[in-house]
């Protein structure tokens, strides 16, 4: 039987790489995404899914109560993947209302009429509803900041630091609220820094393969030093598939690569890869790198333990960051030849 399933954020950077290895895994399910389209949303990034019967693209927001309570009715919507949110730290220092408004109103809005739609009274579904989970997507950073050793594990207290963190934190504890206090069937995946193919250039890896082939400086905060654990966004793809279909109800997973590296070693990898696929006609690409002022509040290092995940559910990353870095150049290279 064909059930709907609403994907939030799908024009966005992981979420137009989940749609369509979703979309082609489960031609039973009917997938609509729906997607606000902010500067980060881009539809040129699903044109795969262009001509798949069973994939809508809906136009709206996620704060849009009236919108969401027609999606539900209209398309007796069984699951919810939830990726809509404002994700860019920077942008969430200069402008948090945004964030406060997406990644918390919205992602309550959701929740709440997913609610309405699935559950009869609390701790009650309505018959046939039993299996309808609400999968939310969030990150890392609600954990705050790790010294030189360590990893955040499920269990490690909430810590975010910026209001990019806050929010998604928030949000997690909205999820939280709504399995414990009405028996909802949610999961939740908290995953390291992605890395891959459609991401904005706003972003560390696309912004450096940017400017490096356009032969301009290379940004680099403060000294280069903090520390992310980068995860190849297919992997993170494969994780959440897993977790919606196989995790245990009111449960959280983190996700991660065991790939530590500091944004240097980030950049001057970059540098090296391109100085062999497309040398440059005179000096190195390294040549490029320049220190900017440090952002304020800057996590110091990220590193995720996914033993959970792995062991519970056998998931485990596909890439290593030396073999997702060269994918992830060769896109970057061949869209920028067409
Ligand atoms: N990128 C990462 O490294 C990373 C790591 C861990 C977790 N996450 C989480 O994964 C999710 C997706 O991240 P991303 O990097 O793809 O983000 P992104 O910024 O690239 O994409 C977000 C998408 O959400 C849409 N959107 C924003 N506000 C909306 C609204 N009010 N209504 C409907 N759509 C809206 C945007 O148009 C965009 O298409 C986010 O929840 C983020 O917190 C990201």
């Amino acid at each position: 039987m064909s059930q709907s399933i609403l994907i939030t954020g799908g024009a966005g950077f992981i979420g137009s790489n989940f749609v369509p290895y979703f979309v082609q895994k489960y031609p039973q399910y009917h997938i609509i995404n729906l997607d606000s389209l902010t500067y980060a949303g881009n539809l040129d990034n699903l044109s795969e899914c262009n001509e798949c019967a069973n994939y809508t693209f809906v136009h709206g927001d996620i704060s849009d109560r009236e919108l969401i309570e027609k999606l539900f009715q209209d398309n007796d919507i069984r699951g919810v993947i939830h990726f809509a949110a404002e994700s860019h730290v920077d942008n969430s220092i200069k402008n948090p209302k945004a964030f406060i408004d997406t990644n918390i109103g919205g992602t309550f809005t959701l929740i709440d009429v997913a609610r309405h739609h699935w559950m009869e009274a609390p701790h009650q579904s309505k018959p046939g509803y039993e299996n309808s989970r609400f999968h939310h997507i969030s990150t890392d950073e609600v954990y705050g900041t790790l010294g030189d050793t360590g990893l955040f594990m499920e269990t490690t207290p909430y810590s975010p630091n910026s209001p990019y963190s806050a929010s998604k934190a928030s949000s997690d504890f909205i999820v939280r609220a709504y399995h414990h206090t009405y028996g909802m069937n949610v999961t939740t995946s908290n995953c390291s820094n992605n890395y891959g193919p459609k991401q904005h250039h706003e972003k560390l890896i696309p912004l450096i393969i940017q400017q490096a082939l356009a032969e301009k400086p290379l940004p680099i905060y403060g000294k280069g030093l903090n520390i992310r654990d980068w995860l190849y966004v297919l992997d993170h793809c494969k994780a959440i598939d897993t977790i919606y279909h196989e995790g245990r109800s009111g449960e959280t997973y983190n996700v991660g690569g065991r790939n530590e590296r500091n944004n240097i070693e980030i950049v001057t990898r970059i540098c090296s890869i391109l100085d062999e696929m497309r040398p440059r006609i005179s000096g190195k690409y390294a040549d490029l790198i320049t220190f900017v002022q440090d952002r304020p509040g800057h996590d110091m290092r990220y590193a995720i333990d996914a033993t959970k995940l792995e062991n519970e559910l056998g998931w485990e990353a596909d890439e290593t960051f030396d073999t997702g870095i060269i994918k992830t150049i060769e896109w970057y290279l061949r869209k920028m030849i067409i």
